[in-house]
């Protein structure tokens, strides 16, 4: 007889292995299996399990001892996993027959029974929604954190000018208060997606088995709310199958990692010497080996880099998806990676940020200087001339004159005498120097949405009240 060692483990080992005869190629068993990685939703696993057996308990299709043994052994299997005592095995496959295994090694038939009514297919698509339900609790919070340090910065330096950007040119004065404020808006839009992600996502797929339900009179209902679900997956091929919930979060995901990114890439223009406009501390930062003079902005630089691996996963998953006939395919283990390191990256990249914005130092006088080149009061000598009964196109014509002299004799605006102002129209009058200061340029946006201080801090109020609602 030939004794092939490619072949790794009995067939009479495995949970599924009655009707092979051949046992799996070792390759194979490693190639296929996932607890490299999904050993990571052990506790939602037994969270899930523990739910599965009291149910089966009330229904009477587990006795009450059987149920009192495998809540107990669910627990001790617990503690191994957390201190480390778990021997992990590609032969078991997955986290699922991990847990169920252990539990039949220590409390024997009771723990064979665990298995009723209910299939992996299920169980692995209740697991990853108790656990992406945890994560984004994490997230909300980290989310949460990053908006009250963006509000407090804004309430800080609400009066506090820069020049506004169309085009990265020089636009209008604008406040720094409701520049921060701008982000906070974004991140508003991105925690309540966070929210309504959540909602869809807290459905149960627990009971659909396999892919068409399951023969024991279970109580679906009893075991959602044993779980803190809604309620139970309608469908059951759908509840099997169904990965919309990660791919929305994945999306959800990618706005915010894309609103960091943008973020960073203001972070990082901001502190280089050429825009100077705020100081970064320096624990956020790092040096040169060879450049003595260098303080690099690395968080913001990484966390915009990172935010190519969260669009990635999206498109791995959408992927993944497209091609799947109804109900569970094994591709369905393909989602958790991607998932796990969005997860990761998020938390990383929002504790960065979170940790870092209080500790931002605006740099008035060099945003102000910047905000006197570059003719950023154009527009309100435009509107002081409509209000002195020009026509907008006239005084647009008007202002593109005196911009002309400014650019030749380099010359803000409000640096020319007003004889020199008058030159290009007559009805301009020594008022016209109140409209061309920066602090009276964003004094007079003052109506919701408007860069005023004064609406400025009545976000500031808003947001805070935003907040101490959630
Ligand atoms: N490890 C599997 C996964 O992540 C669990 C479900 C396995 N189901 C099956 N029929 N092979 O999707």
């Amino acid at each position: 007889m030939t004794q092939n060692t490619d072949h790794s483990s009995n067939p009479a080992d495995k949970p599924w292995g009655g009707r092979f005869t051949e046992s799996t190629d070792a390759f194979v068993e490693a190639f296929t299996a996932s607890i490299p990685f999904d050993k990571r939703l052990y506790k939602h696993d037994i969270q899930g399990s523990r739910a599965h057996a009291q149910m089966l308990g009330k229904a009477g299709l587990l006795s009450p001892q059987d149920v009192d043994a495998i809540l107990s052994g669910l627990a001790v299997i617990e503690s191994e996993i957390e201190a480390g005592h778990m021997e992990w095995k590609v032969s078991l496959e997955d986290i699922h027959m991990h847990v169920e295994s252990r539990l039949t090694d220590r409390i024997g038939m009771a723990g064979k029974r665990l298995h009723t009514g209910r299939s992996r297919n299920d169980q692995v698509a209740t697991d990853i929604r108790l656990w992406l339900r945890e994560q984004i609790d994490g997230l909300a919070h980290e989310l949460t954190r990053l908006q009250s340090a963006l509000v407090e910065l804004a309430a800080r330096e609400a009066a506090t000018i820069l020049p506004g950007f169309t085009h990265l040119q020089v636009a209008q004065p604008i406040t720094f208060g409701h520049h921060m404020l701008a982000w906070f808006e974004m991140l508003q839009r991105d925690y309540e997606r966070l929210q309504d992600c959540r909602k869809r996502l807290n459905v149960m797929p627990l009971g659909a088995a396999a892919l068409a339900g399951t023969t024991y009179p279970i109580d679906r209902n009893y075991t959602a709310s044993l779980l803190g679900f809604d309620y139970p997956a309608r469908n059951s091929l759908d509840a099997v199958s169904d990965r919309d919930f990660a791919i929305e979060f994945l999306s959800v995901a990618s706005l915010i990692m894309m609103h960091l990114s943008r973020f960073s890439e203001e972070l990082i223009l901001w502190t280089s010497a050429q825009f100077d406009f705020v100081r970064l501390p320096d624990r956020f930062c790092t040096g040169s080996s060879i450049m003595p003079q260098k303080k690099n902005p690395d968080v913001p630089e990484l966390v915009r880099g990172k935010s190519g691996r969260v669009f990635g996963h999206l498109i791995a998953l959408l992927t993944l998806m497209k091609g799947q006939t109804l109900a569970y395919n094994k591709d369905n283990q393909e989602d958790k990676e991607p998932l796990f390191d969005t997860v990761d990256t998020l938390f990383g990249c929002l504790r960065a940020f979170a940790d870092m914005m209080p500790h931002i130092q605006p740099k008035p006088e060099k945003m102000r200087r910047a905000a006197l080149q570059g003719f950023s009061t154009a527009t309100d000598l435009a509107d002081y001339l409509v209000r002195k009964g020009l026509p907008f196109r006239d005084a647009h014509e008007v202002v593109g004159k005196a911009v002309g002299l400014g650019v030749k004799t380099e010359r803000d605006l409000s640096a020319m005498t007003l004889a020199e102002l008058q030159s290009f129209s007559p009805v301009i009058e020594e008022d016209v120097f109140a409209v061309l200061t920066l602090e009276g340029s964003v004094a007079a946006r003052d109506h919701l949405g408007g860069t005023a201080p004064n609406q400025v801090r009545q976000q500031v109020e808003f947001a805070r009240q935003l907040l101490a609602a959630r």
